[in-house]
């Protein structure tokens, strides 16, 4: 037990889930991530040709809709968004922050991001400018991990950005499921089919988004697609 005062650690059940909807209340109204932001910084200046339609997005387990909504704002290039969440708060709350008008630029499936490779496939087509994992890909069952990122590598085409972020081997709750966490060097492994635009390794203790403190040790990725 902690001296009083003392912030709780971070807790995570072995089945790497937490109280999601205590989560989404925590960060609601907080700014998209900054990962996301550098990934659409670079679209917008690299241009899209005129008369050309919008650019195409997923955003793999998109909480309560911080980052879709983000690039639903975005007119330099617009952006389609289908965003995914396996919770049924996460797929309720982004939808109700969608501005009517731009409901018809976008798509929000409850889905789990374990399935996304097979019943993804009919939903999210063949060619994908941008996919956004938010502080979502540590949640991946390890044994779906690899068909999860084979389908991001693979529907991203040339020019295509991936955003988003890995956890470290440092990271604290590496102990729970350390298959679910990565060295540099696995990390760098997993970007060889892309130029890596932005890498940030942060290994420091510190708040957790719900009042608690942890270790982190997070990868903060943009990388374009080769
Ligand atoms: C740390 S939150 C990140 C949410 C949002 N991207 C953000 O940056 O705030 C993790 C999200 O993953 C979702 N999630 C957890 N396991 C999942 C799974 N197996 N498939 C899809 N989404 C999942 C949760 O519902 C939650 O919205």
């Amino acid at each position: 037990m902690g001296t009083p005062g003392e912030k709780p650690r971070s807790m995570l059940s072995a089945d790497y889930q937490r109280d999601w909807p205590e989560y989404f209340d925590a960060v609601d109204g907080k700014p998209p991530r900054d990962t996301l932001v550098r990934a659409l910084d670079a679209f917008e200046r690299e241009g899209r040709p005129a008369g050309k339609g919008p650019l195409l997005a997923v955003d793999i387990a998109c909480g309560q809709g911080r980052d879709t909504l983000e690039m639903l704002r975005r007119t330099s290039p617009r952006w389609r968004v289908i965003a995914v969440d396996s919770h049924t708060e996460a797929t309720r709350r982004t939808l109700a922050a969608i501005a009517l008008e731009d409901m018809e630029r976008v798509l929000v499936c409850q889905l789990r991001m374990e399935e996304i490779a097979e019943r993804g496939a009919g939903t999210i087509p063949a060619r994908v400018d941008l996919i956004n994992a938010s502080f979502a890909l540590p949640f991946c069952e390890p044994g779906a991990f690899a068909s999860l990122w084979g389908f991001i590598t693979g529907r991203l085409g040339r020019g295509g950005r991936f955003s988003g972020q890995f956890f470290g081997d440092r990271d604290e709750w590496s102990c729970v499921r350390p298959q679910s966490h990565f060295t540099r060097a696995q990390v760098e492994a997993l970007l060889q089919p892309f130029a890596v635009e932005h890498m940030e390794e942060v290994d420091k203790e510190g708040d957790d988004a719900i009042g608690g403190v942890k270790r982190h040790h997070v990868f903060h990725v943009v990388a374009r697609r080769l």
